[in-house]
């Protein structure tokens, strides 16, 4: 675990066995030389010698001695002043990253971390600390309960002391508090994609969301299997059919208590194993289908951190649980299925599950809240994961201000998505023969991403309404120092500052 402290700029008056300075390129600060210096003389001498001037992804460890024991002194690249503001600050994450990977190597326990200078983001000593924060929190998070031994356990905890000028410890304090709730909310939709899928099964998913619902007062609303079949959502129900697991439909209601406050739903695919079915996936890296319930994991992890942080919009997150396994039950090609909005749609593939299940919770949403806007989230085509890779989610949307605000959104908070074409033209490839729908594209429109967009939007009405597609963004994600192989949690960071920006 890694907790937090605040302290005056002068990192040396911290008892500390890692000290860490961030440099810009070609910019080391002055203090940090200094401070350095006198912990390990030749520091100029190493800095020109292994060529370190501060670029993106680089640093420079040394072992010193203080009082007679063993420090750690790092020196971490900020990058260039010239990237985008956007570049700058993920530059700046990442160099947080490194920071926890140093603090795991060396086993510190006590770091003392000089603050960079907020300026040089053009953003606040809120923000700034507040993303910092929350990404050294996501660099400490390892996927390790079930290695049984412990020398192999990566976890480490250490107290980080920010070091900054008194004078803005009360931004920063908040800008730590938020951090933790963010870093937080981000880990644990981690552990739930991470865990396998015959401990995070439907029932139990649903379960954290009833607790999370019930210890912050918000209301939730839960059916079970034989609801949803009495209910009509046939998309979830069949997805569910071959499953010896149950289904469950959550929907849970954050109320920010002011007038004319816009109303948001979140919708979130959870798939706890996506097996594909009948339609069955190929063998290789079928285990990473247990990552199929990233969406939900998102959306009930922000229900839980908007519950602290307070954004002054009624938010409802809803999301549609099962698990996509073949058997006698189960649908299969070519069956027809009815959605809660009465809409049928023809089954060709029983692997392009995700929209069955999201059709019944956008219908769902639309009819009882009648949302300002709907954001969905999902695990949902390979073809998107294809065409964007890890970095970028697509980006479907109907409505030009909230893709906007999305954009800005995703700047901000680092999780970065890409929005792709949404034209009419797409539309007809969802089209069947036999039924209102069919649950995959024509080949003739390619475009595996899109299509599956314009299968959703059959459910959304004329909402303003955004669909986001992490298939390949939710889960190993390389190069980036603050995660690790496994989940993201991606979309919690975006969901967040969104909400909390919604009425700017
Ligand atoms: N959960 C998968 C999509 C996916 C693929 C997520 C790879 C993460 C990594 C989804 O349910 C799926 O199987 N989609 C099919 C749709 C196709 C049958 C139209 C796909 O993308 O192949
Ligand atoms: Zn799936
Ligand atoms: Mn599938």
């Amino acid at each position: 675990m890694i907790t937090f402290k605040l302290a005056d700029q002068h990192i040396l008056n911290q008892e500390a066995d890692l000290y860490v300075g961030f440099c810009p390129q070609n910019a080391i600060p002055e203090n940090i030389i200094r401070d350095f210096t006198s912990l390990y003389a030749p520091l100029n001498d190493l800095i020109k010698k292994r060529n370190f001037a501060g670029a993106a992804g680089s640093q420079l460890v040394i072992s010193a001695a203080r009082n007679n024991k063993a420090v750690t002194l790092m020196l971490v690249g900020l990058g260039s002043e010239k990237k985008s503001q956007a570049d700058r600050l993920e530059n700046a994450r990442r160099a947080m990253g490194l920071v926890v990977r140093t603090v795991e190597h060396t086993k510190s326990t006590h770091a003392a971390v000089l603050l960079p200078d907020h300026h040089w983001f053009a953003i606040n000593e809120f923000e700034l600390t507040k993303e910092l924060v929350a990404t050294a929190m996501m660099a400490g998070y390892h996927f390790d309960q079930f290695i049984t031994d412990a020398a192999a356990k990566l976890t480490q905890n250490c107290e980080i002391t920010l070091c900054a000028p008194a004078i803005l410890h009360n931004q920063i304090s908040v800008g730590v508090e938020f951090g933790q709730r963010i870093g937080h909310a981000v880990n644990q939709a981690r552990q739930w994609c991470d865990l396998p899928a015959d401990i995070l099964t439907p029932t139990i998913l649903a379960e954290h969301a009833a607790r999370i619902a019930k210890v912050h007062d918000l209301k939730a609303t839960i059916f079970d299997e034989a609801t949803v079949k009495k209910m009509g959502m046939g998309g979830l129900a069949g997805v569910s059919a071959g499953s010896a697991q149950e289904c469950r439909f959550v929907a849970i209601e954050y109320k920010s208590g002011h007038q004319d406050a816009p109303t948001l739903v979140l919708t979130g695919k959870g798939v706890t194993f996506d097996s594909g079915g009948i339609s069955i996936k190929p063998a290789n890296r079928m285990d990473e289908m247990k990552d199929d319930m990233a969406g939900a994991a998102a959306v009930i992890s922000t229900m839980e951190a908007i519950a602290h942080l307070k954004p002054r919009v009624n938010v409802i997150g809803i999301t549609p649980i099962a698990e996509n396994m073949p058997s006698g039950t189960a649908i299969k090609p070519g069956d027809i299925i009815t959605f809660y909005n009465g809409m049928t749609a023809e089954v060709k593939n029983t692997d392009a599950e995700g929209r069955l299940i999201l059709a019944d919770a956008l219908s769902y949403a639309v009819k009882h809240y009648k949302p300002d806007a709907i954001i969905n989230v999902a695990t949902l085509t390979g073809s998107c994961a294809a065409a964007l890779g890890p970095f970028f989610a697509g980006m479907m949307s109907n409505h030009d201000d909230l893709v906007e605000k999305l954009t800005k959104a995703s700047k901000r908070s680092g999780d970065r998505l890409w929005r792709l074409p949404f034209h009419d033209d797409y539309k007809k490839a969802v089209r069947s023969s036999v039924a209102d729908i069919c649950n995959i594209g024509n080949e003739t429109y390619k475009a595996g991403a899109i299509t599956a967009g314009f299968f959703l939007q059959n459910f959304v009405g004329d909402t303003p309404w955004v669909h986001l597609d992490i298939a390949g963004t939710s889960f190993n994600v390389p190069d980036m120092s603050y995660y690790r192989p496994g989940a993201t949690g991606f979309g919690v960071r975006l969901f967040i500052d969104f909400l909390m920006h919604f009425e700017e």
